[in-house]
């Protein structure tokens, strides 16, 4: 009898990674599309903010028309600038292209990826847990668009257990960051952030850590390497992306416990974490749920622990032309809370979800990475008073929670 042919499942593959790897001309063009969008992040960036404080503000105010003093104003006026427009189209298909072009190596070996998934986790055995809510409703911003142009969003499922949207946005989100050096591949914000806390409260040990909309775990893993003690538990609402989490955790050797929940309604005890973060969440979810998701976070945080969330820096917080560029995605990028978002002061947020308002943590965290805080700052163009957003620094907002006056 002949025997059958080897498949990926025999060959005991012990990196879901390593399964959809690129072909030669499909490496190409990832790199490509990596190249243009830190050209459009950076250098085009850079140039629509020169055109705009050098050419067109400076015609406004030559023609007596009045010169904008918010991002809005900003907004009107260069809907018609070419450069803007180029910018846009740049930064637009770029963002597609970005996961067009990891779908064909994904897809070739999606039947098998499930499958390979589970024995990947299995073998590697970091005793993590995942947990899939039966009959979970998804909210409707999630459901409504594709979010950041990503096809089948975060949540989309085709096969039982499937995985494929989970392996999908992380390698998107790698080609993207592939031509910006400075960023570290994954997890350059968790990683950042644990290393600021750690300086910044050195006897804070915490037990427990949430990250709440942790996709597939990538900026809650680097807090295993900080605060190794540490238990950590990562909710999102998007199944494939926690199946997916729990094997890159597990290959990693880490112990997540994953679970399906909405942050709007966590289903973890009063006080049950000492630690509770995010990143890249908040703008996505429509200011009555920040509230929400907020007042969980106070509840489900002990007296002295701390909350932190890294987000795109609020308009308060923002030069004018700078508001006006981190606006972007708001209209372009299927991301319609940004905006909403950004207008809200952090403070007044964390006050209504409970918290007092001196014990507010609101700063710029340096960016961890490969490169020093010299060289990061050379990406940044003298805004000193502005909070980073991915040039040298993460903005964070968030509190402590103090112990009730009695
Ligand atoms: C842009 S991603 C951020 C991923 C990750 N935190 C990171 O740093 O890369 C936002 C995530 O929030 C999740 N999400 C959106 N609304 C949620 C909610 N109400 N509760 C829990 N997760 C939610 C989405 O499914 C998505 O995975």
């Amino acid at each position: 009898m002949p025997e059958a042919p080897l498949t990926r499942h025999d060959a005991g593959v012990s990196d879901i990674d390593s399964l959809y790897q690129p072909t030669h001309d499909e490496y190409a063009r990832q790199r490509l599309i990596g190249v243009m969008r830190n050209h459009a992040f950076h250098k085009l960036r850079d140039d629509v903010c020169t055109e705009y404080e050098t050419k067109v503000a400076p015609a406004l105010k030559a023609a007596g028309k009045p010169v904008p003093d918010d991002g809005h104003g900003i907004d009107r006026v260069m809907q018609q600038n070419d450069l803007y427009r180029f910018y846009s189209t740049i930064r637009y298909n770029s963002q597609e292209m970005m996961y067009q072009s990891v779908l064909n190596p994904i897809e070739r070996v999606a039947p098998d990826m499930n499958a390979v998934g589970q024995e990947i986790a299995a073998r590697h055995n970091a005793r993590g847990t995942l947990k899939i809510a039966q009959g979970f409703e998804l909210p409707r911003y999630v459901t409504a668009m594709d979010v950041h142009l990503a096809p089948g969003c975060f949540h989309s499922e085709y096969t039982t257990n499937d995985l494929v949207q989970g392996a999908m946005l992380a390698q998107g989100s790698r080609v993207g960051v592939g031509g910006m050096a400075h960023r570290r591949e994954t997890g350059a914000v968790g990683q950042s952030i644990a290393h600021w806390l750690a300086a910044k409260y050195p006897d804070f040990k915490p037990r427990r850590i949430l990250d709440i909309g942790t996709q597939s775990g990538k900026n809650l893993i680097p807090y295993g390497e900080i605060y190794p003690q540490a238990e950590l538990y990562g909710i999102d609402v998007a199944a494939p992306c926690l199946r997916f989490g729990h094997v890159k955790a597990e290959q990693e050797g880490v112990a997540v416990h994953f679970s399906q929940q909405n942050a709007e309604a966590l289903d973890f005890a009063d006080g049950y974490f000492d630690l509770v973060v995010s990143s890249f969440f908040f703008h996505e979810v429509p200011v009555p749920s920040t509230r929400r998701i907020l007042r969980e976070c106070y509840r489900v945080l002990s007296t002295g622990g701390i909350m932190t969330h890294m987000e795109l820096p609020p308009s308060k917080l923002a030069s004018p032309i700078l508001d006006f560029m981190w606006d972007w995605d708001t209209k372009n990028n299927n991301e319609p809370s940004y905006a909403a978002f950004r207008a809200m002061d952090p403070t007044v947020l964390c006050v209504e979800a409970g918290f007092t308002a001196d014990a507010m943590i609101e700063t710029t965290v340096p960016n961890w990475s490969s490169y020093t805080p010299e060289q990061n700052a050379k990406f940044y163009r003298g805004e000193a008073q502005v909070p980073r957003h991915g040039r040298g620094g993460w903005f964070i907002f968030g509190a402590r929670k103090m112990i009730a006056p009695t």
